[in-house]
């Protein structure tokens, strides 16, 4: 563990859910895209579980109109667990008990506009106070051994400043990610001097590249309130952390494990193949699907 009087821990998470899942329209149109489900549960919980496993003590929300089924999902509901052990359906039961957060637990905040994910954690800066804390994108689902944030948590606690779990990329897809101009670079952590929004690949630094999970200081909400607009005209979470480069560490996590992003159909599609392989109940009956699947288009194709 540092020893070092500024280092505080990671007890609080952050989870942006008030965008408007375009790219899974007409589906987002009334239910939020982070209600997906990915196999049983929802985006949203399968990161939820991730920071709870991650020692993660306050779930803060930052949501906006039309996405109150998120906030009833984390609820208590009597009448359904009634029902279930009168029912004596003690498995579900304990599923249903798994998706709650205690009023000590859950916080809510609401983003009015969505003018981008910097201001979604703006609007999160009463809530989250002076500690560091930790951010999950719910469309980012990585499948590993360890949970990602507990992996970065672990490597927080010996290196502090400011995290971002990064992975590598093919050279033709940075422009969809924020990308980062390497320092020095150990294969586990990379130390960032400078990090480019969404870069054409002729412009990109590097191919590693930033995924839906980090850990920042609180001094980044007195640069978000500036409410400067990059890329797309949205106030950019990469760019504000950029700005303190030089002032604060900036490290860039390679986690193990793989990444999946359920904000695109392809990417859902994959997760949704990848988890469910792995469920003890209906991975066998799925992985026959795949053969049966993968038989038909290798016969199409001959
Ligand atoms: P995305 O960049 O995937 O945007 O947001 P989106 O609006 O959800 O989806 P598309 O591109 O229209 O399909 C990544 C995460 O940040 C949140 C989203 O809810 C999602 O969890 N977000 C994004 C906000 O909370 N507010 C914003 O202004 C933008």
């Amino acid at each position: 563990m540092l020893n070092n009087s500024e280092w505080k821990p990671v007890r609080k998470a952050v989870f942006p859910v008030a965008g408007m899942g375009t790219r899974f329209l007409p589906a987002t149109k009334v239910m939020p895209k982070e209600m997906l489900p990915l196999v049983d549960r929802p985006l949203i919980q399968h990161a939820m579980e991730e920071a709870k496993a991650a020692g993660i003590e306050e779930f803060i929300f930052v949501t906006g109109r039309q996405k109150e089924m998120l906030e009833e999902h984390f609820d208590y509901q009597p009448e359904l667990q009634r029902t279930l052990e009168a029912r004596g359906k003690t498995d579900l039961l304990e599923k249903v008990r798994e998706s709650e957060l205690s009023e000590s637990q859950l916080f809510l905040t609401r983003q009015a506009r969505p003018l981008g994910l910097g201001h979604a954690i703006w609007c999160a800066r009463k809530l989250v106070g002076n500690e560091p804390f930790a951010v999950l994108l719910p469309d980012d689902v990585i499948l590993s051994d360890t949970p990602c944030m507990k992996q970065m948590i672990h490597q927080y606690n010996q290196t502090g400043g400011n995290m971002l779990a990064v992975m590598d990329v093919p050279l033709e897809d940075t422009s969809k990610y924020g990308v980062l101009d390497v320092e020095s670079d150990d294969g586990t952590i990379a130390k960032v001097k400078g990090m480019v929004e969404k870069p054409a690949p002729e412009d990109a630094p590097s191919t590693l590249s930033v995924i839906g999970r980090y850990i920042l200081q609180p001094q980044i909400f007195d640069q978000l309130s500036k409410f400067e607009t990059g890329a797309g005209g949205e106030i950019q979470l990469t760019d504000a952390i950029a700005k303190f480069i030089g002032n604060q560490p900036l490290n860039g996590f390679r986690y193990k494990g793989q990444r999946y992003d359920c904000g695109s159909r392809e990417g859902f599609i994959e997760a949704n193949i990848a988890f469910s392989l792995q469920d003890p109940v209906i991975g066998e009956s799925v992985r026959n699907m795949v053969q049966k699947y993968a038989q038909q288009v290798q016969t199409k194709v001959a």
